[in-house]
């Protein structure tokens, strides 16, 4: 069993594409103390992100980096890795990034990025969770905080919510519904990376 951090403020980089709804979320709940941490940075790889105007407004360094700037995917991420790496960031949190993290970032941050899924995984892995978990007829669905690898949505579990499909809904009522759990359980699963009690053996988290 590894231990994934030990207690303290932790130290985030949030990445995002789009919205910002969860980077927003984690903000206000530094604000409010009940989450452990400091956001040091946003970075987008969409200029027109409103994510980034958000970081702007509370005050966080926000860095649009262009991928079409660099000749891969490894040079991007390399660019990317520094400026966390200048930063003494320890975890990574994707808020809303829309492309696959590859080798570069994995092996910089092992087990120190993490992500929010607007499904309950392993089902509805990728792009409009919400609309194929109303396609699929499910009768529960929710949101999912999980370790990031090098497949798509497949890391480790750290936390899971349920929220119920009634039968009107529709991508949207569902999709609120389900945002709301995922900002809370963004900052709890975070919260427990910063009490140390976050724990993993195989593909199993354990929280103590
Ligand atoms: C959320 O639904 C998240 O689960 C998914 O992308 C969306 C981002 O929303 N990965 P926001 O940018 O945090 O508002």
């Amino acid at each position: 069993m590894m231990r994934v951090m030990e207690p303290g403020r932790l130290k985030l980089a949030v990445l995002a594409s789009g919205r910002g709804s969860n980077f927003l979320a984690l903000w206000e709940a530094i604000q409010k103390g009940e989450l452990d941490a400091e956001i040091c940075l946003l970075i987008s790889d969409k200029e027109e992100a409103p994510a980034l105007g958000k970081a702007v407004d509370a005050g966080i360094t926000a860095l649009f980096i262009d991928p079409r700037g660099y000749q891969n995917r490894e040079q991007y991420e390399a660019e990317i890795v520094a400026q966390l790496v200048a930063r003494n960031i320890d975890i990574v949190v994707l808020a809303g990034y829309m492309r696959l993290v590859g080798k570069v970032m994995l092996d910089a941050y092992k087990m120190r990025i993490v992500n929010i899924h607007p499904a309950l995984l392993p089902s509805f892995t990728g792009l409009n969770a919400q609309q194929q978990a109303l396609d699929y007829g499910v009768k529960v669905s929710g949101c999912t905080v999980h370790f990031v690898d090098e497949g798509m949505d497949t890391g480790p579990i750290i936390m899971q919510a349920v929220v119920v499909v009634y039968p009107n809904d529709n991508e949207d009522s569902l999709s609120a519904r389900i945002l709301v759990e995922e900002h809370r359980s963004y900052c709890q699963a975070l919260q427990l990376l910063a009490e140390g009690r976050v724990f993993i053996k195989d593909r199993t988290v354990h929280i103590n």
